[in-house]
C-alpha cells in the first residue's frame, strides 16, 4: 500500500519518496453565527496550524457542526472571515468558495453515504462531481483510499450491508479522494465501540502522517481528545472558551472544561447546555461542592503513527510552536508537555487498522 498520496509526493526514484507540500492553515477571525435571533457563537478567532491535528469539544448544541459547515462555506456567518490561502470562505464570490472547497475533505457526523450506491460509487462521488478524471484513474484512487482505511474488497457492498464502523471508514475514504489539504471530521467515533474508536483514532493519526493535511476533529470522546490532537478547543456558551496545545486544555481549571472532561453533572453545563442560576446556586451550597476544581485527569502520551509510517511533520512543527509559547503556559501544562516529549516513541499503540 502506498504511503503517500499524489499531490504530496515527489517521486525521486522508484524507491524513495519525499513529501513536498503541506496542509494549509485555516485562519478564523471574529466569526459570529446567528440563526434568526439565536446567536450560536460569537467572535470566534483561532488558527488551525498547517498540518496539525486539532480537536473541537463542546456540549451538544453548542454549534460544532455549524462551525465546520461555516469553515467550508456551506453556512454563512453574519460576521468575520475564514481565510484559506487567500480565499475568504465567508465573503468571497461563490465561484471562489466552490473552488476552495475542493481543498477540503469532509467526514460528516452521520457518514452521509448514499444508501442505494455501492461503497465504490459513494467514495468515487467527489471525483466524478468535481474532477474530469477518467474512470480508470478514479478506480485507482478509490481502491487506494479504500485500502488505506481497511475496506479493501468491500467495493460492491451497499452502506446498509456494512457495520457502523465500516460506514465511518467509508466516510473517511470519501473525504480523502480529492487529496484534501484540510480534513474536517464531525464525530468520527459516534456509535463506535471502544476498540473501533481506538482504530479510528490511529487511522486519523496515520492519515495525518501520510498526507500532512490540516485536521479538525469534532468529538465528545475524551479518549480521542486526550490522545489524538496537537491542539484542543472548546465551544461553550456561544464562545470559544479555549484553543491551544492539547496539554493546556487538559490541565485547564476552567469549570466548564473540567466538568466536560470529567463527564460530571455538577458544574455550569446542564442538560440544556446551560444551567439556570438557581440550580447552580443550589449546587454551590451542596456539601459535595459545585464542580471539580482540581486536575485529576490522566494525560496519556499522544498517539504516534503506526510503525512503518512516515513521521508526522505536523508534530514537529507543533513542538517548535509550543517551544515559543511554553513560558506562557501554566506549570501543569508545561509538565504534561515535557512528559509527552520524554515518552518513548514506540508509536501505533492501537495496532494495525
Ligand atoms: N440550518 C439551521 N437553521 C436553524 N438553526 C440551526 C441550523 N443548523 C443548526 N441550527 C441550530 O444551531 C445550534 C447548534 O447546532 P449544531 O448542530 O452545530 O450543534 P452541535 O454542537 O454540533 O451538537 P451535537 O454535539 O449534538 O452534534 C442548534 O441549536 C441547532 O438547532
Ligand atoms: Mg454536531
Amino acid at each position: 500500500m502506498p504511503w503517500l498520496l499524489g499531490r504530496n509526493v515527489l517521486e525521486t526514484s522508484c524507491l524513495s519518496r519525499v513529501v513536498v507540500s503541506l496542509g494549509i492553515e485555516v485562519v478564523v477571525e471574529g466569526l459570529t453565527k446567528e440563526f434568526g435571533r439565536q446567536t450560536i457563537w460569537r467572535d470566534v478567532t483561532l488558527t488551525l496550524p498547517e498540518g496539525e491535528v486539532s480537536v473541537l469539544l463542546g456540549p451538544s448544541g453548542t454549534g460544532k457542526t455549524v462551525f465546520l459547515k461555516s469553515l467550508v462555506g456551506l453556512l454563512k456567518p453574519e460576521e468575520g472571515r475564514v481565510l484559506i490561502d487567500g480565499v475568504d470562505m465567508v465573503n468571497d464570490r461563490d465561484r471562489d468558495v466552490f473552488e476552495a472547497r475542493k481543498r477540503f475533505g469532509l467526514m460528516f457526523q452521520d457518514g452521509a453515504l448514499f444508501g442505494s450506491m455501492p461503497l465504490f460509487d459513494n467514495i468515487a462521488f467527489p471525483l466524478r462531481e468535481h474532477t474530469r478524471k477518467k474512470e480508470q484513474e478514479i478506480r485507482r484512487i478509490v481502491l487506494e483510499r479504500m485500502e488505506m482505511v481497511g475496506l479493501g474488497g468491500e467495493e460492491r457492498k451497499l452502506p446498509g450491508q456494512i457495520s457502523g464502523g465500516m460506514r465511518k471508514r467509508a466516510g473517511l475514504a470519501r473525504a480523502l479522494v480529492l487529496d484534501p489539504e484540510i480534513i474536517l471530521c464531525d464525530e468520527p467515533d459516534s456509535g463506535l465501540d471502544p476498540v473501533r474508536t481506538a482504530h479510528i483514532s490511529q487511522l486519523l493519526i496515520d492519515v495525518n502522517a501520510r498526507i500532512d493535511a490540516t485536521m479538525l476533529i469534532v468529538t465528545h470522546n475524551i479518549d480521542i481528545a486526550a490522545t489524538v490532537p496537537d491542539n484542543i478547543g472548546m465551544l461553550y456558551r456561544r464562545d470559544l472558551v479555549a484553543f491551544g496545545p492539547r496539554e493546556a486544555l487538559l490541565t485547564s481549571d476552567e469549570p466548564a472544561v473540567l466538568q466536560f472532561l470529567h463527564g460530571d453533572t455538577r458544574g455550569p453545563i446542564g442538560m440544556s447546555e446551560e444551567k439556570d442560576a438557581a440550580l447552580l446556586a443550589a449546587e454551590a451550597a451542596d456539601t459535595a461542592g459545585p464542580a471539580r476544581t482540581r486536575r485529576t485527569i490522566e494525560i496519556p502520551p499522544q498517539l504516534r503513527p503506526t510503525p512503518g509510517m512516515p513521521p508526522r511533520q505536523g508534530e514537529h512543527r507543533h513542538s517548535l510552536r509550543v517551544d515559543e509559547m511554553l513560558p506562557r503556559l501554566s506549570y501543569p501544562a508545561q509538565q504534561a508537555i515535557w512528559a509527552n516529549r520524554n515518552h518513548p516513541q514506540e508509536g501505533g499503540r492501537n495496532g494495525a487498522n
